[in-house]
C-alpha cells in the first residue's frame, strides 16, 4: 500500500517534478514488496529515486539526474562507486568461477590481509553478513563461556537477527513482532555511555557472556562514544571475564586502516566486519581470539574427528568474488590515502552545514566523527551545538530519535532536489573520492533545503 502524504510543500512538490520515472517504476514495486521498497532506509514518501548507474562519488536516477552520493552503498563504499581497480578485480575474476564449493587461494590472501591489519584477527572466519558476523560473534562468546546472556547498549545497531532487532532506546521497549521473549529474556539492554550501569551489572550476575557494541557510538557515532568509555569496559569486562565485542561493520578499515580498535588501542577479543572489508561486495566476517574462533573447528579425539562445537555452513562463504573485490580494496587503503580523504571531506561538509544553519539562525547542528555526518534536528528547540553533545550534554535517547521519519524524508527530498542524495537520520558517510566540488555542491544543496524547510516552518 503507497503511504499517503500530508503536508503539501515546495520540497515535495519539486521533488515530485524532478523524479516522474522513479514514480512510475515506484507504482510497479508496490505491486510487489512492501511500500514498493527492499529496506527499510530506502522508503521515501511518496516514493524513492530509481539508481541505474554510479560512479565515484556519484550517481544518477533513471529520470537523468546526477547526486553526490551519502548513502555509499550502506557505509560500504569508501573507495566510492565502482572504483576502476575495484571493476577490473572482479571481472578477473567471475569468468574463472564465483563459487568453487572449495577453498581456494584468493580466501586465503583476504583473510591474510585482515590478520594484518585489525589487531584482534588472531583467526578469521567469513560469513555472509553483517548481521550475520554478529550472530555469529555472540553465538560463539556463549558457546565459549557457557553463559546464556549478554549486554548491549541503546540505539546501537548490530543487524536484524533476532538478539539485536529489538529494543532500540530503552525504557521504551520496542520489539518488533516475530521475536520469542525467551530470545530477548537473554539480552540485557542498557543505555549506552554508562559505564558504572555496567559495572554495576556484571557485578550483580555471573550469566554474561559477552559486551556488544558500536566501537565510536550508536548508528556510527550518532549517539557518539569515547575512547575512554572503550577503554573502561575493556577493563571491566577482562576483570569480569567477559568476552567484548566491538562491532566494527561500520568502522573497519573506516575509522583507520584496523579500524575503531586500532585508533583507540582497545584490544576486543572478537570483531564483526562487512561492508568495506568486501568492498561494496556482499561479505564479511567474525575475527578475534584464536582460542575463541576455535570453537569452529573440527576436534580431533581419540574415538576420531568430532564434529565442531559450533558447525557453521554458509553459501557465499569467503567466495571468489567477493574476495577479489576485498583484497584489492584494502590493498588501496593501505597504500593509499582515502581514509584521511574522505574524514576531511566529512569535516568540511559538517563545518558548511553549520555555517549555513547559524547564517539562517537555524537551531540545527551539524556533527560526527571519521567520515561520518549527522544532523541534530533538535526537538528540544534549545541551544545545541556540536560541543555539547560531544559533552554528553544531550541525553542519548534524544540524539538517537531526534528525527522523526517524516521530517527525514523532507530533509533527504530537498537535499535531491539540490543534487546529493543523503540519508535520512539525517546524514550520510563519505568516501576517499569525493572532492572538492561534491563538498561545494552539497553545501549550496543543503542551503537551498534549509530556505526551504524555512518556509515550511520546520525551525519555527
Ligand atoms: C554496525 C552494524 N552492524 C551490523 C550491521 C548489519 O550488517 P548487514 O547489513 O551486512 O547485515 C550493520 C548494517 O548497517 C551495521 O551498521
Amino acid at each position: 500500500m503507497a503511504v499517503k502524504t500530508e503536508t503539501a510543500s515546495q520540497i515535495l512538490e519539486a521533488y515530485v517534478k524532478k523524479t516522474p520515472a522513479s514514480a512510475e517504476r515506484h507504482t510497479r514495486a508496490l505491486k510487489i514488496f512492501p511500500n514498493g521498497t527492499t529496506h527499510v532506509a530506502r522508503f521515501l514518501n511518496p516514493h524513492p529515486i530509481y539508481v541505474d548507474r554510479a560512479l565515484g562519488s556519484r550517481k544518477w536516477d533513471i529520470d537523468g539526474n546526477e547526486y553526490v552520493d551519502y548513502v555509499g552503498g550502506h557505509g560500504s563504499l569508501l573507495l566510492g562507486h565502482a572504483h576502476p581497480a575495484v571493476v577490473e578485480a572482479v571481472c578477473r575474476q567471475a569468468p574463472l568461477g564465483t563459487h568453487y564449493g572449495a577453498q581456494h587461494e584468493l580466501e586465503l590472501e583476504w583473510a591474510e590481509m585482515i590478520q594484518e591489519m585489525i589487531p584482534c584477527a588472531e583467526k578469521v572466519r567469513f560469513v555472509g553478513s553483517g548481521t550475520e558476523a554478529t550472530q555469529m560473534a555472540l553465538r560463539l562468546a556463549r558457546a565459549y563461556s557457557g553463559k546464556s546472556k549478554f549486554i548491549r547498549f541503546g540505539a546501537h545497531f548490530h543487524g536484524w537477527h533476532d538478539h539485536v532487532a529489538f529494543t532500540a532506546a530503552p525504557p521504551e521497549v520496542n520489539k518488533p513482532e516475530g521475536i520469542a521473549e525467551a530470545v530477548v529474556d537473554g539480552v540485557i539492554v542498557l543505555p549506552p555511555n554508562d559505564i558504572e550501569n555496567v559495572r554495576q551489572v556484571l557485578a550483580d550476575r555471573d550469566d554474561v557472556a559477552a559486551v556488544i557494541l558500536e566501537p565510536t557510538g550508536a548508528g556510527f557515532g550518532h549517539v557518539p562514544t569515547s575512547g575512554e568509555f572503550l577503554r573502561q569496559l575493556r577493563d571491566v569486562t577482562a576483570e569480569h571475564g567477559v568476552i567484548l565485542i566491538f562491532d566494527e561493520v561500520v568502522t573497519g578499515f573506516r575509522v583507520s586502516r584496523g579500524g575503531a580498535q586500532a585508533h583507540y588501542q582497545v584490544m576486543p577479543d572478537l570483531t564483526s566486519l562487512a561492508k568495506v572489508v568486501a568492498g561494496g561486495y556482499p561479505g564479511a566476517a567474525v575475527v578475534g581470539r584464536a582460542d575463541i574462533i576455535d570453537l569452529l573447528a573440527f576436534v580431533e579425539t581419540e574415538a576420531g574427528i568430532a564434529p565442531p562445537r559450533i558447525p557453521h555452513q554458509g553459501t557465499f562463504n569467503g567466495y571468489p568474488v567477493g574476495a577479489a573485490a576485498g583484497i584489492t580494496t584494502l590493498k588501496l587503503l593501505k597504500t593509499g590515502d582515502y581514509i584521511a580523504r574522505a574524514n576531511e571531506s566529512a569535516e568540511s561538509i559538517r563545518n558548511g552545514i553549520d555555517d549555513i544553519l547559524r547564517k539562517h539562525g537555524a537551531p540545527w547542528c551539524a556533527y560526527g566523527e571519521f567520515s561520518g555526518i549527522h544532523i541534530f534536528t533538535n526537538p528540544l528547540r534549545q541551544s545545541v551545538s556540536r560541543e555539547d553533545i560531544y559533552a554528553g550534554k544531550v541525553p542519548w535517547n534524544v540524539l538517537a530519535k531526534a528525527t522523526p521519519p517524516g521530517l527525514g524524508h523532507k530533509v533527504r527530498q530537498a537535499m535531491i532536489v539540490g543534487g546529493a542524495d543523503v540519508t535520512g537520520w539525517p546524514g550520510g558517510v563519505v568516501s576517499g573520492v569525493h572532492s572538492g566540488q561534491d563538498v561545494d555542491i552539497t553545501l549550496s544543496a543543503f542551503e537551498q533545503a534549509v530556505e526551504m524547510l524555512t518556509e515550511d516552518g520546520e525551525f519555527d
